[in-house]
């Protein structure tokens, strides 16, 4: 199948990512088909033992038109029943052998902030340029990319990543969902609603994939996950969980760790959340037995928008919105995951330790600014107000993430090092100083932490740096309205622009198809994601390497390379100094590469 049409990209947006205010939304006319995607132009009946017999898809790739087979939306677990409403799933039962199940295409997504999603949305998308009858040669088998999408944990789903781009190479891919939002990870520190529920779901992906992914060519020994955002810190969760051990064997995250605020609640901070999001439901707080009661019955979507409520209130006390539907460090419950602080037990060493490749991109700030100023700055009159932003915007950051700073130390080395040459006070002085902290803060130094402390314990562990500043961005969409309502910030290299270059990203793309040079970009990022996959290891010494690709070396204490992903790919060394890179590239007067040389004169913005 080709690019998904205008319509389902405009119906995708405001799923993509964190804090979407629903500018798009799809018509709810009854009768429409949940999520229209392009009809096949071709079919195959695959049966998988022990499973079910699927009708999939026979599709090409993007760029050099290869055979591949898709089977979408194949459930790994049932939907679960109000008594499991909250807790770890249970596998999907094997379908009659007379049934044909249609996995033609993607279906609705979890329950979140659009509509059409559904509680029975764990499933899987597999996609495959080999499938084999004879699943008895193991050494025939390919490695299998599990894709865990972003989206903060509440929103996104399977039809946002099709991968006609990864069908270049010889790999499987598998794009699962689960359960997001207070569904996936209300918490109340109780047995009953224990928290993480989400996170188990990925784990029964896994399972299933262990065990049926050699009836679609992959083989179950060589599974990569892989993750953006919510998925990278999900991804590096797995890395934690003793439940995950021998499920995956490499591990990619892309902007997102475990090590960051966002991604887990601790201090109780996740059950006081939940009461609040069932409280605005207008479930009773006590007893217990009437509150456990209603979350398990109340209908899912009710318990979604009272979230989204939840969100919107915390966002404009200064919150990051994310509690209740985040992880939780676990308490309770008969299976149980992140017990241990992620850091201490990424320091011992006692976890999935796998070869692991994680990055970032250059103004992941962007998109924190953006959501700041839109959902807290603006709504409070604060961007025009020079006290509070030269005495209480840093301290308030701080806050958010709950960094105890009670001497204010913190808040001036942070003024020191990122606002230094900001006229303080003035917003839009302050703004590429700002973009630079919150992207440290947020997203940049927990992914780097991560590689950081995996390197004392695997020396497979390597960073990228992501700063190819594209013509397309996720920012762009995110915040078109009518009129739009853009943030007072360029788009730079947002949060999530990579994944452009990795899927059919549903941007409605304006320009609709990658050019030359992003389309070079693309192949090598195949490239080195397939050849980590493979190898452990970006650029192995036995794989023939697309022209323009240098030696990806691993990160250690001692020699801190990274990759610098751009037009041209270099290897560098001390990723800490890019972390002013917008006051420093101010400073030096820099243009994007893709707006230097013959192709200036169509770079826009
Ligand atoms: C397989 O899917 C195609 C497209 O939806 C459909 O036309 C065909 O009837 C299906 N085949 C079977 C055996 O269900
Ligand atoms: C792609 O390959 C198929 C055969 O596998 C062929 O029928 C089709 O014409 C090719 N399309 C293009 C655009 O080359
Ligand atoms: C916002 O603050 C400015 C100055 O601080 C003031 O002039 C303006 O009236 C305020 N606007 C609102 C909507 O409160
Ligand atoms: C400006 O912010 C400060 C807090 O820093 C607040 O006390 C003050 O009322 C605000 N001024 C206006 C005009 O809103």
């Amino acid at each position: 199948m080709g690019r998904p049409s205008l319509f389902i990209v405009a119906s995708l947006l405001t799923a993509l990512m964190a804090g979407v205010s629903c500018t798009f939304k799809l018509p709810d006319i009854p009768g429409l088909p949940l999520i229209p995607e392009l009809p096949p132009v071709e079919t195959v009946i695959h049966p998988v033992p022990g499973y079910g017999v699927l009708n999939g898809t026979v599709e090409s790739s993007v760029y050099n038109n290869r055979t591949f087979w898709g089977f979408r939306s194949v459930f790994y677990a049932e939907m679960p029943t109000p008594e499991m409403r909250f807790l770890p799933p249970l596998p999907r039962k094997p379908y009659p052998e007379d049934e044909i199940v249609q996995a033609i295409y993607n279906n609705a997504g979890c329950v979140q902030h659009l509509p059409y999603g559904k509680e029975d949305c764990l499933s899987v998308s597999i996609y495959t340029p080999y499938l084999t009858d004879d699943s008895s040669i193991p050494n025939t088998l390919l490695p299998v990319i599990v894709w865990i999408h972003g989206g903060s944990f509440r929103s996104g789903q399977a039809i946002e990543y099709l991968p006609g781009r990864f069908m270049e190479e010889d790999v499987v891919l598998v794009v699962i969902q689960y359960r997001l939002g207070p569904l996936g990870f209300l918490s109340f520190d109780t047995d009953e609603v224990p928290g993480n529920a989400g996170i188990f779901d990925q784990i029964e992906s896994l399972r299933w994939v262990n065990k049926y992914i050699k009836y679609f060519g992959g083989n179950k020994d060589w599974v990569t996950i892989a993750g953006e955002s919510a998925g990278s810190a999900s991804v590096s969760i797995l890395l934690l969980a003793e439940q995950a051990k021998g499920l995956f064997h490499r591990a990619i995250g892309e902007s997102g760790s475990v090590l960051a605020e966002w991604a887990v609640d601790r201090d109780g901070r996740g059950k006081k959340a939940s009461m609040r999001v069932a409280e605005i439901a207008g479930c009773p707080l006590d007893p217990y037995e009437d509150l456990l009661d209603c979350v398990r019955t109340i209908d899912a979507q009710a318990l979604i928008d009272a979230y989204g409520q939840f969100r919107e209130e915390d966002l404009k006390n200064g919150g990051m919105g994310f509690g209740a539907s985040n992880p939780v460090m676990q308490i309770a419950g008969a299976q149980r995951i992140l017990e241990v602080e992620p850091r201490k037990q990424f320091e011992t060493g006692n976890y999935n330790n796998v070869p692991i490749m994680f990055g970032a991109n250059k103004h992941e700030g962007v998109l924190v600014f953006s959501y700041a100023w839109k959902d807290y700055l603006e709504p409070n009159n604060m961007t025009s107000n020079a006290t509070f932003l030269e005495n209480d915007l840093v301290p308030n950051i701080l806050k958010a993430l709950h960094v105890r700073d009670d001497t204010g130390v913190l808040a001036d080395a942070l003024v020191d090092k990122y606002l230094a040459d900001a006229d303080m006070g003035d917003f839009t002085s302050m703004t590429p100083g700002l973009t630079d902290m919150l992207g440290v803060l947020f997203l940049k130094s927990a992914g780097y932490e991560t590689v950081r402390l995996h390197s004392l314990h695997n020396e497979h562990s390597y960073w990228y740096s992501f700063n190819y500043e594209g013509r397309n961005s996720l920012f762009i969409y995110l915040f078109a309205s009518n009129p739009p309502n853009y943030p007072p910030v360029d788009h730079g290299v947002d949060h999530a622009d990579e994944m452009i270059y990795l899927f059919i990203y549903p941007f409605p793309s304006d320009p609709p198809f990658l050019d030359e040079r992003e389309k070079d970009l693309s192949l090598k990022m195949i490239q080195v994601w397939t050849n980590f996959a493979y190898y452990g290891n970006p650029t192995p010494d036995d794989v023939e390497l697309l022209p323009g690709l240098p030696k990806f070396l691993p990160y250690s204490r001692d020699r801190e390379s990274y990759m610098d992903i751009d037009c041209e790919w270099e290897s560098k060394i001390d990723y800490t100094k890019t972390y002013t890179i917008s006051v420093d590239d101010i400073k030096a007067g820099h243009i994007p590469c893709r707006c230097a040389g013959l192709d200036a004169d169509v770079c826009f913005r």
